[in-house]
């Protein structure tokens, strides 16, 4: 089968097949017994009853230790190059989840040195300004700041730079060109960048003196950096961290991954309701053109961006989806309807989740690990 579609931790495109990226990749399934173990720690995530979390590196190992009494704790991260869009937030909440269900610290990596490296257009101040654009939307979330500590790269040079440099050092260009893809025209910086997101899988173990287990919920598109900060972990000392990877929020046009350099598939946190209702109406469904054939023939919910983002984030109760699709599917429900519905949750969820953002304005200094 040829390969038409790409996911790296720069670029998703084309119809991604998420099986195929986890034999490519090497990574196991979140099956029915890692299921079963991890409902004993309360009850599942939708992401992960709908196999949405479907990909892990050594969660096994993570629970192993957990039930020994060795607390792992969490890291993900976001590279600060727009505004939040809800194809962030999904791995966000998820790790909100992660957190009040093991009662685990989070360490959270804004890459504002990443987004600068890889893009021609920004400006180190631009990154910097939407890493504190983008934690307002990490802080909304309600991540409790006891355990919860925001890192921004460049801020946090003294803590993460001495690690990205052991690291650094064990990783070869001819590992980093395999696996990232690198040209001679590459910049050095995006070259050394790795590094930078392996770091704070190895920080907590390096500032307590032994070895903490690490879980990494993020994107399977990030899992190359992790990979190679895997491999080179037993050299260092260091465990390797564990990852539970999540497949990529749809856009609005049909497309596999919501994306910035499509601003109508995507929903931003900062959109306006009108302009999230404007968007979800224009969104594609797949529907026939006629009522008359629609209800003849029904919809098509496996194509439909709208279904997906109910299947996603907006309706967590299986029978209520389950119901919606049959449905459709016999031409009960027209698209019209179905995107009422979608664009009344999202705007509810959005009017709440601003006024978080504007609250969290004040809490900033509560989240942040470290200004050198
Ligand atoms: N590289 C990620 C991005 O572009 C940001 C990131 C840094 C990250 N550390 C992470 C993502 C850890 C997931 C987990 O968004």
């Amino acid at each position: 089968m040829a390969e038409d579609f790409k996911v790296t931790p720069w670029e998703v495109s084309g119809e991604v097949d998420y099986e195929m990226l986890i034999e490519k990749f090497g990574t196991k399934h979140v099956d029915n017994a890692l299921l079963k173990r991890m409902s004993k720690y309360g009850e599942l995530h939708p992401l992960l009853r709908r196999g949405i979390v479907y990909s892990h590196r050594d969660m096994d190992w993570i629970l192993d230790r957990y039930d020994a009494g060795e607390k792992f704790y969490l890291y993900t991260g976001r590279g600060p190059s727009g505004h939040t869009h809800m194809g962030h937030l999904m791995p966000w909440i998820f790790t909100k989840y992660l957190q009040d269900t093991f009662k685990v610290p989070l360490y959270f990596q804004l890459t504002d040195d990443e987004k600068f490296l890889f893009n021609d257009k920004l400006s180190l101040s631009d990154t910097k300004s939407m890493a504190y654009e983008n934690m307002l939307d990490v802080i909304a979330l309600g991540f409790d700041p006891t355990s919860t500590k925001i890192l921004i790269d460049t801020d946090c040079v003294k803590t993460l730079y001495p690690i990205a440099l052991k690291t650094a050092k064990k990783i070869t260009f001819s590992t980093a060109r395999a696996v990232f893809g690198f040209e001679n025209s590459t910049n050095i910086g995006s070259i050394f960048y790795t590094s930078m997101q392996a770091a704070p899988a190895f920080m907590v173990s390096e500032i307590e003196g032994k070895n903490v287990p690490c879980l990494i919920p993020c994107g399977i598109d990030q899992d190359p950096h992790f990979r190679v900060a895997r491999d080179i972990a037993p050299q260092l000392g260091y465990y390797k961290p564990a990852l539970l990877h999540n497949k990529m929020f749809p856009g609005l046009q049909g497309t596999d991954k919501m994306s910035s350099s499509q601003p109508n598939s995507t929903i931003y946190t900062t959109d306006t309701p009108k302009q999230v209702r404007k968007k979800i109406m224009s969104a594609f469904t797949g529907g026939a053109v006629t009522v008359e054939e629609q209800r003849k023939n029904g919809g098509k919910p496996e194509i439909c961006s709208v279904f997906k983002y109910k299947h996603f984030l907006f309706e967590e109760n299986d029978e209520a989806l389950e119901e919606l699709m049959r449905k459709c599917r016999n031409g009960e429900i027209l698209c019209g309807e179905c995107k009422k519905s979608l664009a009344d949750s999202m705007v509810k969820f959005i009017e709440i989740h601003q006024e978080k953002r504007e609250a969290a304005k004040d809490k900033v200094q509560d989240y942040l690990y470290c200004s050198d």
